[in-house]
């Protein structure tokens, strides 16, 4: 009886694992994406190049801009679908979620035609700075309470959105249950989607001292919809930072490439906020992605033919 109902719930987290997928094709996200960061923004101005398929903003950095920049975000849009990854909702905050910003979110949404829209699974210091993103309690009344904050979102996004796991400095400060049981029981009751980061989990592993394969294989993959992958800093040996601000190590790749084989290949953003280099130097990360995505595609096509 037991395995008959373990098998029931497993098939119908494949079944909305299918739906997930589905539901982003459709939305016409795939393939390989880049930041649009201003740096970049001259060069992606003259041509998009054929390695990226889409592109991914901060809301934060474009909402009421209007004039010459709505423009160019249009022009961008005419060419590929863009992805907004919010920065400053602070999901698991203290404070009442901010329901006039996410009203100029959905406006946003539904302005530029976004596929998707993720945030992240932690909340942010007073201040909102990036790297000050801190971690929910693992506890069942966070899962609760976080949960409650995402469907309310989600009520006026008026579709699901993904929440990413992040990269944190401070253990969380009570933990009942593990991470990968959190984030799979706060996607549960919130019904949402899982953006996965792998270099989130490669630098917490260090940080933390936890195997990253052990994380990656406990995290809910059918409602995987986005993927980020991203190079940090290494301050010292049992210190990463999680910059975004120089090149994707290799056992990140390995990673990526786990979580490709795992739970099979979803759109994966290159995410590079600091130290931007020029673009024909991303580029080549960029095609290395989309080599991985494609080379993992043909082999799963062979292997169900
Ligand atoms: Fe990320």
């Amino acid at each position: 009886m037991r395995r008959q109902q373990d098998d029931e719930q497993k098939i119908g987290r494949q079944v909305r694992g299918q739906e997930i997928r589905l539901g982003i094709e459709l939305a016409g996200l795939r393939g390989v994406g880049l930041g649009l960061r201003s740096e970049l923004i001259p060069a992606l101005r003259s041509r998009i190049p054929d390695a990226i398929d889409f592109l991914e903003v901060a809301p934060e950095n474009w909402i009421g801009l209007g004039g010459a920049l709505g423009k160019e975000l249009q022009r961008f849009r005419e060419q590929r679908p863009i992805v907004a990854h919010g920065l400053s909702l602070s999901l698991g905050g203290l404070a009442p979620l901010d329901e006039v910003f996410l009203g100029r979110v959905k406006h946003f949404l539904d302005q530029y035609r976004a596929p998707l829209y993720s945030e992240h699974l932690s909340y942010c210091s007073d201040d909102g700075q990036l790297y000050d993103l801190l971690p929910i309690p693992f506890t069942e009344e966070a899962v609760h309470y976080v949960a409650a904050r995402i469907r309310r979102t989600q009520d006026i996004l008026e579709r699901r959105i993904a929440v990413e796991n992040a990269s944190y400095y401070v253990a969380a400060p009570i933990a009942e249950l593990s991470e990968t049981d959190f984030i799979r029981a706060v996607l549960e009751e919130a019904d949402c989607l899982l953006h996965l980061d792998v270099n989130n989990i490669y630098v917490n592993s260090v940080n933390f001292d936890f195997d990253p394969s052990e994380f990656l294989h406990a995290l809910p993959g059918e409602r995987i919809a986005y993927i980020h992958t991203a190079g940090h800093y290494r301050e010292a040996d049992d210190l990463l930072i999680d910059t975004h601000g120089a090149a994707v190590i290799e056992p990140v790749w390995a990673l990526l490439e786990e979580a490709y084989r795992r739970f099979g290949v979803f759109p994966t953003l290159l995410e590079r906020d600091f130290n931007i280099p020029p673009l024909e130097q991303l580029l080549p990360e960029v095609e290395r992605i989309a080599q991985l995505q494609q080379c993992l595609e043909k082999s799963s096509h062979a292997a169900h033919a």
